[in-house]
């Protein structure tokens, strides 16, 4: 091949929009595609649509230097590149449970019929196993037999918040294929980010493989990642009833670089638009493959996960010095600010935040329930309109009964308590990430409740 290999991204949200711009910063000609006007008109203007740190700084360099464009249009990309990239959402369907490829079938139909050369089609998308499989016999169907389209499997990885550097410098590429030339395109394809590493004196460790195991390796990591998190969720519950700190047991346990001390953090648990979606999906797959058993351990990881939301709700009521009955507690007249709305700091995605759905209950239980977050104010308001949003940090917690620490964002962990303390009648705080310095909130006179650690 001669010139700058041209590369499609098909789906432009957090996965399509960020490694449309990190690509084309690492100097190949990228066309991002979507069907939402809205969100193309906006990346076109060199705006995210989401929140994602030194995102908005790359597309718009990326815009200006010519190297990067988006379009509604699949002609346009059909004629433009050498390698396409499925990025589309699998979301959960309505069963609650397995994943729906109808995005995925939607991009591939539109595109095949439209390639006029060869072409490599690779997924990054997070799909149960054996999409790849179907989106080559969809291919075979849509596209010109002649042209010898192909079809490669290569998940993400990458983690909101630090999505761009994720993006430009993986910890792994996986390569799902069965094709010497796919693989080929596909090295051509990530030639940026070999060539960044080596600048950086950094390895990028290749796996290639077939299309089972590549999709496998994506819902395989998030399944261990979700485990990790609710072993500890798990702790935190047994510490609560024996009188042990949580936090304590983490930092002592990753000591051992077998178990190692990231995703130990016990709190809320896990949320947002991948974990908890995927591991109910790769149940569900594993189940129609008859290996339901094997996967059985991800509906407890699920239960201690959502357990540890009703454990606030439960901490407040005691807080409150309110009854919990057969119904639940009953907390009309208080009034609760709950800091926090995303599922973690540096984003504005709330999709199945921990924060947003302990706010609900709690308002669900009658309290008068205010929110603040540093980024995902808008995003919740749409998706829960009847809190009430403050508009900073103080006037969430000015008079409140009880003050609720949901997500560890930098603005919160760094509070001052003794200020804080001023602004209300009772200093009672829940600390739902384990984020503040339980020691310096009781001098200043707080009841603080963390999760799974003694009460101070
Ligand atoms: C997750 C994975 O970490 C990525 O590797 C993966 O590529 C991505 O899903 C995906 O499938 O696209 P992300 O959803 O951005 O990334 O979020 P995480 O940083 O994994 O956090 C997930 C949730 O776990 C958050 O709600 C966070 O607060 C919670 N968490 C994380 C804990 O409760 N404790 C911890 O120790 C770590």
């Amino acid at each position: 091949m001669t010139g700058v290999m041209r590369l499609s991204f098909l789906g432009t949200g957090y996965l399509g929009a960020t490694y449309a711009a990190c690509f084309a910063e690492l100097g190949y000609d990228v066309l991002g595609y979507d069907v939402d006007e809205a969100k193309i008109s906006r990346l076109a203007a060199g705006e995210a649509p989401f929140h994602e740190p030194g995102l908005d700084d790359l597309l718009r360099r990326n815009l200006a230097a010519g190297r990067l464009r988006f379009t509604t249009s699949m002609d346009e990309v059909a004629g433009f590149a050498d390698v396409h990239f499925i990025c589309v959402g699998t979301p959960q369907r309505p069963d609650g449970m397995s994943a729906d490829l109808t995005y995925v079938e939607s991009v591939v139909t539109a595109l095949a019929p439209r390639l006029t050369r060869r072409a490599l089609i690779v997924g990054k998308s997070t799909v149960p196993v054996g999409t790849a499989a179907w989106v080559e016999q969809l291919v075979a169907k849509h596209a010109d037999p002649g042209l010898g389209i192909e079809v490669a499997w290569s998940p993400e990885f990458l983690q909101e918040g630090f999505a761009v550097d994720d993006v430009l410098r993986p910890s792994r590429i996986v390569v799902g294929t069965h094709s010497e030339w796919a693989r080929e395109q596909l090295h051509a394809a990530h030639k940026g980010v070999f060539d960044l590493a080596a600048t950086e004196d950094r390895d990028v460790p290749v796996v290639v493989t077939d299309f089972a195991t590549a999709e496998l390796v994506k819902v395989a990591a998030n399944a261990f990642l979700a485990t990790k998190i609710s072993f500890i969720n798990a702790m935190a519950e047994v510490c609560e009833v024996a009188g042990g700190d949580v936090t304590l047991l983490a930092r002592a346990i990753g000591y051992d670089r077998r178990i190692g001390n990231r995703f130990l953090q016990a709190g809320l648990g896990f949320g947002g638009g991948c974990l908890p979606k995927d591991i109910r999906a790769f149940q569900a797959r594993a189940q129609e493959l008859g290996a339901g058993e094997a996967l059985r351990f991800l509906h407890e990881v699920d239960l201690i996960n959502m357990r540890r939301r009703g454990r606030a709700l439960t901490l407040a009521a005691e807080l409150l010095n309110r009854p919990v009955g057969p119904a639940g507690a009953d907390l009309s007249g208080t009034t609760i600010a709950v800091l926090g709305v995303t599922f973690k700091p540096n984003s504005d995605d709330v999709r199945d935040a921990p924060s947003l759905a302990v706010a609900s209950a709690l308002a669900a239980a009658g309290a008068d329930v205010r929110v603040y977050d540093p980024q995902g104010m808008p995003n919740a308001r749409q998706e829960q309109p009847f809190l009430t949003y403050a508009p900073s940090l103080t006037a969430c917690v000015t008079d409140v009964s009880l003050v609720v620490v949901a997500t560890e964002w930098a603005e919160f962990r760094n509070a001052d308590p003794v200020l804080l303390g001023d602004l209300v009648a009772a200093r009672l705080v829940i600390d739902g990430r384990n984020c503040l310095d339980p020691a310096q909130w009781h001098r200043a006179g707080w009841t603080y409740r963390g999760m799974g650690r003694p009460p101070l």
